[in-house]
């Protein structure tokens, strides 16, 4: 086994809070272990265009509670296109060579991908899950997840009171890209009338394009007959959590689940019902924040775990918790994997607001 001595790390994709922590962790193991931690900037594209330095314990010593990573981040084109892929690998490599024997990859699934195809290619990986919207099959928590949840909860509240004071009722789309957790758990711990998500209910999502007239026309009766219950029930204030993957996300035509979106629903859900209703697209609000003790606690925990994997000459990696433990998956075992869904949950948050 060649000994590592100059390990690269990047965060890639969305930023989640709690990346930094994983730094941090990695900066200390590290060092334990006699290995110096490069900083790459911009994700795939500091690796691509050879941006990085040695991050020193002062650099990072700090960091561990603030949000966003401070080795900013990217959604790299190259590694996204199959005609790209491959030559743009090459150049990273070739970048590396004799500079960084490992990489440390803290991102979503996309990002495992690239961190596959650079380890196919010579230079072994590990990755860390890290993205708000906890939609990694191999993992039950990906670092960024808690805070982010906290967040829409605390709008949730927020949104509550004006709501409460108006009587009306507030459709509010919350991220996730096409997973609902963020929605159903947020929601639930928000109290909210109703939550929508791709995964659940009898709406028949598409995984593309539009839902037909018949499908809108059932999703819209659901939720004004919802509506018009909690009313007679004797409710003044409603909130209805839809996630984006519903109202917000495009697909590669640029058609949205749920056409006119957020918007759209309000005003039908207004029309239907004569509760007076607004649109809260909640977008970036929930991404950002410093993180909270989960998400630092486990971000340590696994920031630590992939120096450990690399030291020891493991690569090829994805770090997951399974069952309160940290362990690793070969990175494509790990994403074809099926993520779990919680229909209990679903239905729970819908009987615990009526
Ligand atoms: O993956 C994190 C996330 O915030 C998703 O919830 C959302 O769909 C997406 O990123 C937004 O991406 P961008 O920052 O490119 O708009």
């Amino acid at each position: 086994m060649v000994r590592m001595k100059n390990v690269g790390i990047l965060t890639s994709g969305g930023d989640s809070p709690g990346m930094n922590t994983a730094v941090r962790a990695a900066v200390f193991a590290a060092r334990e272990k006699g290995i110096r931690l490069l900083g790459i900037q911009q994700g795939f594209k500091g690796l691509y265009e050879g941006n990085w330095e040695e991050l020193s314990i002062d650099k990072v010593d700090s960091i561990h509670a603030m949000g966003g990573t401070v080795l900013r981040t990217a959604r790299f084109q190259p590694f996204a296109k199959e005609e790209t892929r491959q030559a743009a690998a090459e150049q990273c490599i070739a970048n590396c060579k004799g500079k960084i024997d490992g990489l440390i990859v803290i991102g979503g699934d996309g990002s495992f991908m690239g961190a596959r195809l650079l380890t196919l290619n010579g230079l072994p990986c590990v990755c860390l899950p890290g993205t708000i919207d906890n939609d990694i099959s191999c993992t039950e928590y990906t670092i960024g997840y808690d805070t982010a949840l906290n967040m829409v909860m605390n709008m949730c509240d927020a949104i509550a009171d004006t709501a409460r004071s108006h009587d009306r009722c507030i459709v509010v789309e919350v991220m996730g890209n096409k997973a609902g957790d963020l929605t159903l758990y947020g929601g639930m711990a928000g109290g909210a009338t109703a939550v929508l998500a791709m995964e659940y209910g009898d709406f028949g999502f598409p995984e593309d394009g539009e839902m037909t007239a018949e499908q809108i026309a059932h999703f819209e009766g659901t939720l004004v007959e919802r509506l018009k219950l909690a009313k007679a029930a004797g409710k003044n204030y409603y909130m209805i959590f839809v996630a984006e993957g519903i109202t917000g996300k495009k697909d590669k035509q640029g058609k949205t689940r749920y056409p006119g979106g957020v918007e759209q629903l309000a005003s039908v859900l207004q029309a239907q019902t004569g509760i007076d209703t607004r649109a809260n697209v909640l977008a970036y609000v929930q991404r950002g924040g410093c993180p909270t003790a989960r998400d630092r606690i486990m971000a340590t925990q696994m920031g630590d775990y992939a120096v450990g994997l690399l030291a020891q000459g493991i690569a090829n990696r994805v770090v997951v918790s399974q069952c309160g433990e940290i362990q690793d998956y070969d990175i494509l075992e790990g994403l074809n994997m099926t993520k779990p869904a919680h229909p209990r949950d679903y239905e729970l948050a819908w009987r615990v607001s009526l």
